[in-house]
């Protein structure tokens, strides 16, 4: 008998990898990768859009990334401004939310200015969510979590044996955010690399072969259909 097509995946999370490889093998600087990487991420918001994804999470920038050489970096905050200029309209046009995960004060002023200001100008939006993971570390979340309930603890207004998974949860970066149904990552390699460690414990992982940069939407299509087969397979008797 014919099921019933699958709904798409609520929420898919992403980790861009295979910039610097994909770089190398052209035989042109990383800072290449990471550009072209940009164009990638303006296919799979477009696909997002297409495939009826609602939220999407881009790891762009983790906590490790800061050990980079300097250029890499600038060229990185240069990209992400560049992007933020060339991308509002976009955002607009399409009512996307546009919010930040990670610890925003560690980047350049400007650039967070930029953020503050499109993120402000985008959150009324509720047709589609582009969250961007920068200077981002899934330990680095829970430290944070910690840390504030610590101080409700000690000022008295939290009750240890009160904490459960929605007192964690409350103190993420992005508390209300669903949790990502599906997490793909590009280049082949098998890791969490410290990515949403809290809010990944129950998606589907699906890994390529394909690099960052090559990634379009023809692909991220094919991970939704990855998924919803494993959906198909769930529960099936037979
Ligand atoms: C990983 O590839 C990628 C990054 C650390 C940065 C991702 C950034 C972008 C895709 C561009 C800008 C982003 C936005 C949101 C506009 P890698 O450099 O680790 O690749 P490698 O493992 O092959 O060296």
């Amino acid at each position: 008998m014919k099921k019933d097509p699958i709904s798409p995946p609520r929420h898919i999370a992403i980790i861009m990898d295979g910039n610097g490889r994909w770089a190398k093998q052209q035989g042109w600087p990383r800072i290449k990768g990471h550009e072209r990487g940009a164009e990638s991420v303006r296919a799979v918001v477009r696909g997002c859009r297409e495939a009826g994804v609602e939220y999407l999470t881009l790891y762009a920038f983790s906590v490790e990334n800061w050990i980079r050489p300097r250029d890499e970096i600038g060229g990185l905050m240069k990209l992400l401004r560049l992007f933020l200029e060339n991308n509002e309209h976009e955002l607009h046009e399409n009512q996307i939310r546009l919010r930040v995960i990670g610890r925003l004060g560690d980047l350049p002023m400007l650039i967070q200015r930029r953020l503050k200001k499109v993120m402000a100008a985008t959150a009324s939006y509720t047709k589609g969510h582009l969250i961007l993971a920068l200077s981002y570390g899934g330990r680095a979340e829970l430290v944070d979590a910690m840390r504030q309930i610590g101080h409700k603890i000690k000022d008295g207004s939290l009750d240890p044996d009160a904490i459960d998974d929605q007192t964690i949860v409350q103190h993420l970066y992005a508390p209300d955010v669903p949790d990502p149904d599906l997490m793909i990552r590009t280049s082949g390699e098998m890791r969490l690399s410290n990515f949403l460690l809290w809010q990944l414990s129950y998606a589907e992982l699906y890994v390529t072969d394909v690099f960052w940069p090559d990634f379009r939407e023809q692909h991220l299509y094919e991970a939704i259909e990855a998924y919803k087969a494993r959906h198909r397979r769930f529960g099936d008797v037979e």
